[in-house]
């Protein structure tokens, strides 16, 4: 499973790309609001450190205007792809796009028939939001298992991003059912390899050979 970065921070961006295990971001316009700078710079500079795709939402809600803004945002770097609403204009874009060879990630997806049909409108990615659903007390992941499973009987390729990650178990689960992407915020990703059983152990071993070093006489 890939894993993306939901931020549109910088430093956040550049701290999870030195991990060595970062494959992409996606931002969205409430992530970018709250960065200072001008959004299409701040999204410059975020394609100039990574190499993997970079989410840029559309803000137009027609398709036409979609698409006009698509074409814009393409415009940054080879690896924007396109962020577009699930909705029955957002299915327009879509096909406009793929037939422009312009990648699209179908965004604010909450149930599978919207899965199914972002897919036959050629999206190269949907992102269903699993925090969100959990939110107002629906199972999130259940609906990633549905794509998963939809996608699976007709050979779909459009690749499942969990997105609206809240915790290590989200990410988790995702990894379970066969997402093929997951776009996790910085503090759930600092997370990800912390164990208190690995820190206890890592003191251990240190006062053991601190001992073993000390009865020797050794440095
Ligand atoms: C995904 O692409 C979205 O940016 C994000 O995951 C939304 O998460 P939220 O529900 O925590 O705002």
């Amino acid at each position: 499973m890939k894993l993306f970065i939901d931020t549109a921070n910088l430093e956040e961006i550049k701290k999870a790309n030195s991990y060595g295990i970062l494959d992409g971001v996606t931002t969205n316009p409430t992530l970018l609001s709250r960065e200072k700078n001008e959004p299409i710079s701040q999204l410059e500079k975020i394609c100039k450190v990574v190499d993997g795709p970079v989410s840029a939402e559309v803000l137009s809600l027609d398709a036409n205007g979609m698409i006009r803004e698509a074409k814009e945002r393409a415009k940054i770097a080879s690896n924007i792809v396109i962020k577009i609403p699930c909705t029955v204009d957002g299915l327009k874009a879509a096909k406009k796009l793929k037939s422009l060879n312009i990648e699209t990630n179908l965004t604010l997806c909450f149930s599978p028939s919207q899965a199914l049909l972002v897919a036959k409108a050629g999206a190269t990615y949907v992102s269903p939001f699993v925090g969100r659903l959990d939110d107002i007390s629906t199972e999130g992941m259940d609906l990633v298992g549905d794509i998963r499973l939809i996608y699976d009987n007709y050979g779909i390729s459009t690749q499942i991003i969990v997105a609206s990650i809240r915790h290590p178990l989200h990410f988790v689960e995702s990894a379970r059912i066969g997402a093929d992407i997951a776009t996790v915020p910085f503090a759930v990703i600092e997370k990800l390899m912390k164990h208190p059983l690995t820190d206890i152990g890592i003191e251990r071993f240190m006062n053991d050979w601190k001992k073993l070093k000390d009865n020797l006489q050794i440095k």
